[in-house]
């Protein structure tokens, strides 16, 4: 490979078992066109200074476990080339908005948390038709269209460090779980907004979002999070004043409160209120 320039690499270390408070370690990386951030870590980590520890899977933009703050930016290390970053003084951090567990690694825990609160999967009021279809569950383009884009999200979490809000109430739910409360809410399948209500309607949920549209900007997967969450406060209004779909379809439907309560037993439990 041929190298185009020699860059320094500013990353923020910190070790939990001998370090009191993070510090930043300078390595120069000779760079060639097209050296992701993650191989220009790799190489470091191969030739300079083997304990340097972060998390990453696949290497092309699909596991969404490369989350880093790059240059005061949250983006995927293996989608980032260093060349296109166009400085001499390329810095790494680990995402902001998450505990940091030891270097370039965030914990994660509190993104998954949140996922999981507002109940991520379709709830259809006639349990028993989920479990044993008497025919297909049809969905037209247009119905499949209408939550599409949400549903290319790899829970990353680049969103959510990117976020103002979460950045000041840690008990934010964030642009990735609320974007996942619209995809399923959106879906022609689910009559679950309502029961979604307790943790996206609450103080915590859809209405603090402040609608700086930073979780938009920052997206790997050109998922709109900003857009998701207005449209879930449109569905949660519209249900508020009985307009939103309908709990119960047919004679044979159970009622919802039993199909959640049925479905919750497969759930992890939920995330300790602050
Ligand atoms: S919405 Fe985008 S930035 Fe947020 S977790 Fe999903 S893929 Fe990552
Ligand atoms: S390593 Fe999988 S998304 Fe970057």
């Amino acid at each position: 490979m041929l190298v185009a320039k020699t860059i320094t690499f500013r990353i923020r270390r910190f070790d939990p078992e001998t370090d009191s408070a993070p510090h930043w370690d300078s390595y120069a990386v000779n760079v060639f066109e097209g050296m992701t951030v993650l191989e220009a870590l790799h190489q470091i980590k191969a030739e300079q200074e083997p304990s340097l520890a972060w998390r990453s899977s696949c290497r092309m933009g699909v596991c969404g476990s490369c989350g880093m703050f790059v240059n005061q930016f949250p983006q995927l290390a293996c989608q980032t080339q260093v060349l296109h970053l166009e400085a001499d003084i390329v810095s790494v951090e680990p995402l902001p908005n998450y505990p940091n567990v030891k270097d370039l690694v965030p914990d994660l825990q509190p993104l998954v948390e949140k996922h999981a609160e507002v109940k991520p999967y379709i709830i259809h009021p006639d349990l028993k038709e989920m479990r044993e279809p008497s025919g297909e569950f049809l969905q037209t383009p247009a119905e499949r269209e209408a939550f599409s884009q949400f549903t290319y999200c790899i829970k990353c979490g680049v969103c959510l460090a990117a976020c103002p809000t979460a950045a000041t109430d840690p008990a934010f739910l964030g642009p990735q779980a609320l974007t996942q409360a619209y995809r399923y809410s959106a879906d022609n399948r689910d009559s679950g907004v309502h029961s979604r209500r307790d943790s996206v309607g609450a103080f915590h949920g859809a209405y603090q979002c402040h609608m700086a549209g930073a979780c938009s900007h920052a997206c790997p997967k050109g998922v709109d999070p900003a857009l998701a969450i207005q449209l879930l406060k449109r569905a949660l209004v519209l249900d508020n004043f009985g307009f939103g779909k309908k709990e119960s379809q047919s004679a044979k439907v159970a009622p919802l409160a039993d199909v959640v309560k049925e479905l919750e037993e497969f759930a992890p439990p939920p995330r300790t209120a602050e």
